[in-house]
């Protein structure tokens, strides 16, 4: 029996339901991080920040560690982290994950940096929010492996994996095709010849979404939707064969679902990575944030759709074939991949280069069957050195 104060038991339930989760956030100071703390900000009574970590923006970091007083934080060069710490303890990633506090990650930062936390949490049974793709393009088959060995959660942040997670909630049956939706980049109307000659900054400037540096290179070669194809493949065991990618300029649709009787569902919202972010954090439920947008049909006449022209995007074929292959192709074509953007936007090499050089490195590689972290660990500084010495040459 209750206490005669003790709240009424709907109220308990609903407290054990809803305490606030405790979360980690890799990558708080970028575009992703900042949405994060944006969902969170707006529903404070859901959301506890224990852990805040970021690379080189300290400005931002110490910014954050006042408005939501974190007990740990962490950045690229631990004694300035230290110097803007305050209260907090500087606590390494792979550590901060593993705390007893800790109820969810999201893992926000971009390129190899979370692979380590995203296996240690996962280690521990902890729910992952997944939002930094090249984790799960260089070790799919690891991460997701050992997601199911503990029965940990990993739950898709990005947008078409997080379209394709929610339609197919309720349905019992395999689905017998994935459709990715994909806006053609900045790029997408001009003369193949003339990309030749694209600076960086053009290259940045993404017709729909705004995002960090890397995703954005990534999206205007649509190395990106490489990706996401590679990524959808493992987060939802879905062959290959059966994973379709399309232009959709408007980026309103983010990707579709057909099931064996020819239905097919469509997830739709505004291009905006607060709806998937909140989604992955409080699965399964859904509430309402004044922080997302909300859709208007009215605002989007027309929603178009074209084929994807494969000679414009040398770099989707690679991305695709390196996912079929397997093995430590991934690795490659991750690693291989973020240190060419790394070199376009340093104005090293040229945006087409982009594609050969990735392709160039992907020919060298001698792929290895056992893909451990160390075997992972090991080609991605192979594939680096590679890139160096392709370029050099
Ligand atoms: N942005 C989007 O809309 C979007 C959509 C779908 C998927 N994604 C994926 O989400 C991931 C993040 O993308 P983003 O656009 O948010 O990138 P971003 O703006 O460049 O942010 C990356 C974050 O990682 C941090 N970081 C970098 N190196 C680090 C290190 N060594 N240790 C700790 N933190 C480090 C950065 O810190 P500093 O800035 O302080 O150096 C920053 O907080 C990527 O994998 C991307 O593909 C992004």
């Amino acid at each position: 029996m209750l206490p005669e104060n003790h709240p009424p038991a709907t109220d308990i339930e609903h407290f054990a339901t809803h305490r606030p989760k405790g979360i980690v956030l890799l990558g708080s100071t970028g575009s992703i991080g900042t949405q994060t703390l944006d969902v969170i900000r707006a529903l404070p009574n859901r959301f506890r920040v224990v852990g805040l970590a970021a690379g080189t923006r300290l400005d931002l970091l110490r910014e954050q560690i006042a408005e939501f007083k974190p007990r740990m934080i962490w950045a690229s060069d631990p004694s300035a982290a230290a110097a803007i710490a305050g209260e907090a303890t500087v606590v390494p990633m792979d550590q901060m994950v593993q705390e007893p506090d800790v109820d969810h990650i999201m893992v926000a930062t971009t390129g190899r940096v979370g692979l380590g936390p995203t296996l240690q949490a996962l280690r521990l049974g902890k729910e992952v929010a997944i939002c930094n793709k090249e984790v799960v393009i260089m070790a799919g088959d690891l991460v997701t492996a050992t997601a199911r060995k503990y029965s940990a959660p990993l739950l898709p942040v990005d947008s078409e994996p997080s379209a394709i997670w929610q339609c197919i909630q309720g349905e019992a049956q395999p689905v017998s095709k994935l459709i990715i939706t994909a806006s053609g980049g900045p790029f997408r109307e001009r003369l193949i010849e003339d990309t030749a000659v694209v600076s960086p900054a053009q290259a940045l400037k993404h017709p729909t979404w705004v995002m960090g540096q890397k995703i954005t290179i990534d999206s205007s070669t649509l190395m990106n939707k490489g990706f996401e194809v590679i990524e959808s493949h493992w987060l939802f065991g879905v062959p290959y064969d059966q994973i379709d990618v399309v232009i959709h300029p408007q980026s309103v649709i983010h990707s579709m679902v057909e099931f064996a009787d020819g239905s097919v569902k469509a997830q739709m919202g505004p291009p905006d990575m607060r709806l998937p972010i909140q989604y992955a954090m409080l699965y399964p439920e859904r509430v309402a944030n004044p922080v997302i947008p909300r859709f208007d049909p009215i605002a989007y006449p027309e929603l178009t759709f074209r084929p994807l022209d494969l000679q414009r995007y040398p770099c989707f074929a690679t991305a695709v074939e390196a996912g079929r292959k397997g093995q430590t192709y991934p690795a490659v074509l991750s690693a291989a991949d973020e240190e060419a953007v790394h070199l376009f936007l340093g104005g090293r090499i040229g945006f087409n280069d982009i594609a050969s050089v990735v392709a160039k490195v992907l020919d060298r590689h001698e792929p290895i069957a056992e893909v451990t972290l160390e075997v992972i660990l090991e080609v991605d500084d192979w594939a680096r050195k590679q890139v160096q010495s392709v370029v050099g040459a």
